[in-house]
């Protein structure tokens, strides 16, 4: 039977995504929900209705959108579960799965604000839904608008010195979006992977070094890496700050770039049975994607 699946967020990087792989699929009737559903173009869906939301807070529209959904994917951010709960409590509905999207960012040690937000959001699908997915990817890359290795990219392909904090021996793992798409769509109807908390990255974990001499070789670039003490670098923010201006990176950005960021993707892997692709492959799509599209 035809099941009604949901997506919050579907306008976003990753909702979109997500919905283009359940366009036109018998399985599905989708129900989009979106503050502005004009901002992508939908008309190749001939499965899809929107509801409008004025924000998530709009337990009115939201509750609406919800009350016929079997399942539903939160491709919003995890601290929208409160508001998600409090819709489906006055539409007196109980889904068959909610898979709500996370982020590994919050194995994070520093108390960054964002953290405290991840967590409550994290409680309230643990407390409050009967049959959740939460998924944690780690950094998300893979196409121009990715804001983290595309700008990277852009760099190294200008830069002949890449300044870099630290030693660059931290790890990172960062992930395909196709892949965190993949992942998402497997997890959809899946008796595995229910009341199960799920980190999914990149294949395997590299150093901030290597990652960014891979995308020196990839760009066919000789580039010469430069260490820069930390100190130095949190001295730089607070003398920007001091004059007023806004520095180019965060403390915490710095912070957390002097952190392990890998997770441990074997229960992904063996759960959904897929294997995401490794940095190296993925960076090399990317590049070629930005050269077709004139970017680089
Ligand atoms: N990008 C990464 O590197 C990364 C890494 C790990 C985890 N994640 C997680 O992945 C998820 C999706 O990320 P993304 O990159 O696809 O983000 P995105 O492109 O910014 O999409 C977020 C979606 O949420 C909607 N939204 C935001 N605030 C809202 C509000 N107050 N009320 C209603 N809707 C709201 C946005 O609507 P509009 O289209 O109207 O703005 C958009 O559709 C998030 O949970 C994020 O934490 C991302």
């Amino acid at each position: 039977m035809k099941k009604t699946l949901a997506i919050i967020g579907v306008t976003g990087k990753l909702g979109y995504r997500v919905a283009n792989k359940l366009a036109n699929q018998d399985k599905y009737d989708l129900i989009g929900i979106a503050r502005n559903p004009g901002k992508r173009s939908f008309d190749h869906f001939k499965n899809i209705s929107f509801y409008q939301i004025k924000g998530i807070d709009d337990i009115e529209n939201l509750s609406n959108a919800l009350k016929k959904a079997d399942i539903i994917i939160n491709t919003g951010y995890v601290w929208f579960a409160n508001h998600i709960h409090k819709a489906l409590q006055k539409a007196k509905h109980k889904p068959e799965q909610i898979i709500f999207i996370g982020s590994a960012a919050i194995f994070t040690r520093y108390n960054v604000p964002s953290k405290a937000k991840r967590m409550a959001g994290e409680q309230s699908v643990f407390r409050n839904f009967k049959h959740w997915t939460l998924i944690r990817p780690t950094m998300i890359y893979g196409h121009p608008q990715d804001n983290n290795i595309s700008r990277l990219i852009k760099f190294v392909n200008k830069s002949p010195v890449i300044p870099i904090i630290g030693k660059g021996k931290n790890k990172i793992q960062p992930i395909f979006i196709d892949d965190v798409v993949e992942f998402i769509i497997r997890s959809i109807d899946n008796p595995n992977v229910i009341n199960k908390e799920i980190n999914i990255s990149g294949k395997r974990a590299i150093t901030n070094r290597e990652l960014f001499l891979t995308v020196a070789v990839l760009l066919q670039k000789r580039r010469i890496l430069i260490p820069i003490p930390p100190q130095i670098i949190l001295f730089g923010i607070k003398l920007f700050r001091l004059i007023g201006q806004k520095p180019p990176v965060k403390e915490e950005q710095v912070m957390r770039f002097l952190e392990d960021k890998n997770v441990d993707i074997s229960e992904a892997v063996q759960l959904l049975e897929y294997t995401p692709r490794d940095f190296r492959e993925g960076c090399g799509e990317l590049i070629q994607t930005m050269r077709e599209e004139g970017i680089i």
